[in-house]
């Protein structure tokens, strides 16, 4: 039976992520951790753990009889620009402690990568799934070291380790953690709450974006796919939709006609600037059958819908 703990349980992933799991395996079969307990957490299996501590996480291990870690913790881009040499230990050191632990006791792990792998020198509009990655953000550096180290780990080691780059992801539950697409979350908020907002990417900077629900679904469905059939052992492009600022705001417009959003870039621009376009994920169809389901307009409307009830914004 599969014993799960998530690290970084917490976050825009973790929350989601959690549930899902929780769904699929039973409440008492999955740990969720985060290096502080959130106030108004009840969840009695929850566990404080700080993921730069190897000696804790292979207690807990231990302790729990954990299978399988989901290793969510990290640091986002915006963030980590602020606050790099701390930004790389929490991503890489974390990383390492993990796949070590998993290692000594031969689990599986899930580790989230990113879009921001990419770099100027990647194609910009279908980006493949091997290409150049020299990523211009501390982030974007650790995500793709921490691909290479996983690799390195299944090849070396057997550890089955799996990943999906992420594009910016889209969530009606949980906020954003200090990334450059957070946007994408914030405009639905302030559009409900206020009928503005002012976004700090300039309107036409096209990301490759995906509804959570899309991206809690990949993660299940690579984790369940058979090891034999998966050929990327560093990490998976998956893409869903492509927009802009600009297109997302025409789009929340259509059900919300008083919404205007003004623009005022700000570091995070160069950041986007960096990151290609559109994702060219054939090779996870290919592999593991990845399909998204929400495009741009589904994934509007169903923000719009459960905002308004979960957080009774009107
Ligand atoms: N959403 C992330 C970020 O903006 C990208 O992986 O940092």
């Amino acid at each position: 039976m599969n014993k799960i703990l998530i690290t970084g349980a917490n976050g825009q992933i973790g929350t989601e992520l959690t549930v899902a799991l929780r769904e699929r395996y039973g409440s008492n079969q999955v740990i969720g951790s985060d290096i502080k307990r959130p106030v108004a957490n009840h969840d009695h299996t929850f566990q404080v753990l700080d993921v730069l501590n190897k000696t804790a996480i292979q207690a807990l291990v231990q302790d729990e009889g954990i299978t399988e870690i989901y290793h969510l913790a990290a640091s986002l881009s915006a963030v980590a620009e602020k606050q790099p040499l701390r930004a790389w230990e929490l991503n890489m050191q974390g990383l390492l402690n993990v796949l070590d632990t998993a290692k000594i006791d031969q689990l599986k792990v899930f580790w989230p990568s990113s879009i921001a792998v990419f770099g100027d020198h990647a194609p910009k509009a279908f980006c493949s799934q091997h290409t150049i990655t020299q990523p211009r953000t501390v982030y974007g550096i650790s995500k793709a070291a921490g691909e290479n180290w996983c690799r390195y780990y299944y090849d070396n080691y057997g550890v089955d380790v799996r990943s999906i780059r992420y594009p910016g992801l889209i969530s009606h539950t949980a906020q954003p953690g200090g990334g450059t697409t957070d946007y994408a979350v914030e405009i639905f908020h302030q559009a409900i709450k206020n009928r503005q907002y002012t976004c700090y990417l300039k309107p036409h900077t096209t990301l490759p974006m995906m509804y959570m629900a899309d991206a809690v679904r990949a993660t299940l469905e690579l984790m369940e796919a058979p090891s034999l059939g998966l050929t990327v052992r560093t990490s998976y492009n998956v893409a869903a939709m492509s927009f802009s600022p600009g297109e997302l705001e025409a789009a929340i417009r259509k059900h919300l006609p008083a919404f205007r959003a003004d623009y005022r870039p700000d570091f995070r621009q160069t950041i986007a600037d960096s990151w290609p376009t559109g994702i060219n994920d054939h090779q996870a169809r290919h592999d593991w059958s990845w399909m998204p389901r929400y495009d741009l307009p589904d994934m509007v409307n169903d923000m719009l819908v459960r905002l308004r009830q979960e957080k009774d914004l009107r």
